[in-house]
C-alpha cells in the first residue's frame, strides 16, 4: 500500500487532507457501487494514487497542481459510467498522470512513464503509441494536455487501458495534419478521408491492452450543432439509427421535438461544442466501426438535478437501469445537486458495429470547485440555446 492509499480513508483531519485521499475515496466508493470486488478497487485506487506522482500527495487545500483541462476545476481526474442495455454499467477513471509538471513536454514525458511501467504489469504492448511519439510528444509541446489515459475498471482486476493524446501539440494548424499521419503510421491509411469536417481535433486515442478489437479514435468538435447536423456527422457503416441519435441530443440537450409548424429554427448548442468520435478498428474499408456523440450537458443545464433528470430520461429512454447512477453521484460528492452544477460533465451516445447503443456519464471529481448553479428559470432567459 502507497502512503496516499493508507492516508486514504483514515485522515479525518480536514487539513492534511490530500488529493490522492480525495479521488481514491471516491474511487473506492464507486467500485463499491459498481459491484467491484474490494481488492480489485484496492488495486485500482492504489494505481490511480501511484500514477498521479507528486499531485497525489499535495494538500487539497492548495491550488490544483495545474490548470488541467481535463475537468472544469482542474482536477486531474474524472469518472465515467457506461451504461448498455444487457450488462451492468463499468466504470473508467480519465486522469492526468502528468498534471504536477511544469510544462506540456515534461507532462507528456511523465505520462509516457506511467504508461509504460502499466504496460510491464499488465504485459501488454505500447508499440502503437511509441511509434506516434514524435508527432504528439515534442520537446516543445503545446496545448491544453500532452497524454491522459483512461483505465476501464474490470472486475477481472487486468484494466483496458486508453491513451488520449492532442493533434495539435505542434499547433492547431498542423492538428488536422497530424491526426492524418497518426492514422496511416496506424495502417489506416483511408481513414482521415472517412473523418466528418469538424472545427477542431481535440484528441486521439488509443486503445491499449487486452482489448478484443482495439480502437483508434478520433474526436473532433462542431460548435453551434443541431440535431439534425449531430446525425449527419456519422460515417460509421452500419450506423447508429439516425432517430437515435436525434432523440439522443434532444433529451440530453433539453429541447424539444420540432412541431412542423412554421419555419421555426432548429435548437443550437452554442456553448461549449459537441464532440464526435469516431473509432477505427480494422483498415482495409477505411470505414469506421463506430461512433459517438458527446454532449456537455452542464452548459445547457441549470443545476445537477436537472443534468440527472436528463440522464435518467436518456436511460429510460434506450431501455438502461439508471439507479446506479444516483448511488455514484452519492458516491463522489455528499452537496445536493441543486447547489452546484458540473457534476455530471457530459453525456455521450455510443455506438459501436452490431452492438446496442451504450450511455455514458461522465462524472467530476469536484476536489477543488463547485460550479455555482444558474438562477432558476423565471429569473433568466432559458438554457443556453439558440
Ligand atoms: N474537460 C474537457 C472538456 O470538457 C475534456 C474532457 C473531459 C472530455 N472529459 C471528457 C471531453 C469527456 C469529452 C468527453 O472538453
Amino acid at each position: 500500500m502507497t502512503t496516499a492509499l493508507l492516508i486514504g480513508e483514515s485522515a479525518t483531519d480536514e487539513s492534511s487532507r490530500t488529493l490522492g485521499d480525495h479521488v481514491v475515496g471516491q474511487l473506492l466508493r464507486l467500485s463499491a457501487v459498481a459491484g467491484l470486488k474490494d481488492t480489485d478497487a484496492a488495486l485500482y485506487a492504489q494505481i490511480l494514487a501511484d500514477s498521479l506522482g507528486a499531485a497525489s500527495t499535495r494538500l487539497l487545500s492548495l491550488p490544483p497542481p495545474s490548470a488541467s483541462f481535463l475537468s472544469d476545476d482542474h482536477t486531474p481526474v474524472e469518472f465515467s459510467l457506461t451504461f448498455r442495455p444487457d450488462a451492468a454499467p463499468a466504470l473508467r477513471v480519465l486522469v492526468e498522470p502528468g498534471c504536477a509538471a511544469d510544462d506540456m513536454a515534461d507532462n507528456g514525458r511523465q505520462g509516457l512513464a506511467v504508461i509504460r511501467d502499466m504496460a510491464s504489469r499488465w504485459d501488454f504492448s505500447t508499440a502503437q503509441l511509441d511509434c506516434l511519439e514524435d508527432l504528439f510528444l515534442l520537446p516543445d509541446s503545446q496545448g491544453p494536455l500532452a497524454l491522459w489515459y483512461a483505465l476501464e475498471l474490470h472486475p477481472s482486476g487486468a484494466p483496458k487501458v486508453k491513451v488520449y493524446l492532442n493533434p495539435a501539440a505542434s499547433g492547431s494548424m498542423q492538428a488536422a495534419a497530424t491526426v492524418r499521419e497518426a492514422l496511416h503510421r496506424l495502417g489506416h491509411r483511408q481513414a482521415f478521408a472517412a473523418l466528418p469536417d469538424g472545427a477542431a481535433y481535440p484528441f486521439l486515442a488509443l486503445d491499449l491492452g487486452p482489448w478484443e478489437s482495439p480502437r483508434v479514435k478520433v474526436y473532433t468538435a462542431h460548435p453551434g450543432l443541431s440535431a439534425s447536423e449531430a446525425c449527419a456527422l456519422n460515417r460509421a457503416q452500419p450506423g447508429p439509427a439516425p432517430e437515435d441519435v436525434a432523440t439522443f441530443f434532444r433529451l440530453a440537450a433539453g429541447v424539444g421535438r420540432p412541431t412542423g409548424e412554421g419555419n421555426e429554427p432548429e435548437p443550437r448548442l452554442d456553448r461549449r461544442p459537441a464532440l464526435a468520435c469516431h473509432s477505427f478498428t480494422e483498415n482495409e474499408t477505411g470505414q469506421p466501426s463506430g461512433f459517438t456523440l458527446h454532449i456537455p450537458v452542464r452548459d445547457y443545464v441549470r443545476n445537477d438535478d436537472e443534468a440527472l433528470d436528463r440522464a435518467d430520461a436518456l436511460l429510460s429512454h434506450f431501455g438502461m437501469k439508471g439507479a446506479v447512477l444516483s448511488d455514484a453521484l452519492a458516491a463522489l460528492t455528499s452537496r445536493p445537486l441543486s447547489d452546484g452544477v458540473g457534476l455530471i460533465a457530459y453525456l455521450a451516445l455510443a455506438h459501436q458495429r452490431d452492438r446496442l447503443p451504450r450511455i455514458t456519464v461522465y462524472i467530476s471529481s469536484e476536489a477543488y470547485a463547485v460550479r455555482p448553479p444558474l438562477a432558476p428559470l423565471a429569473e433568466q432567459a432559458g438554457p443556453h440555446l439558440r
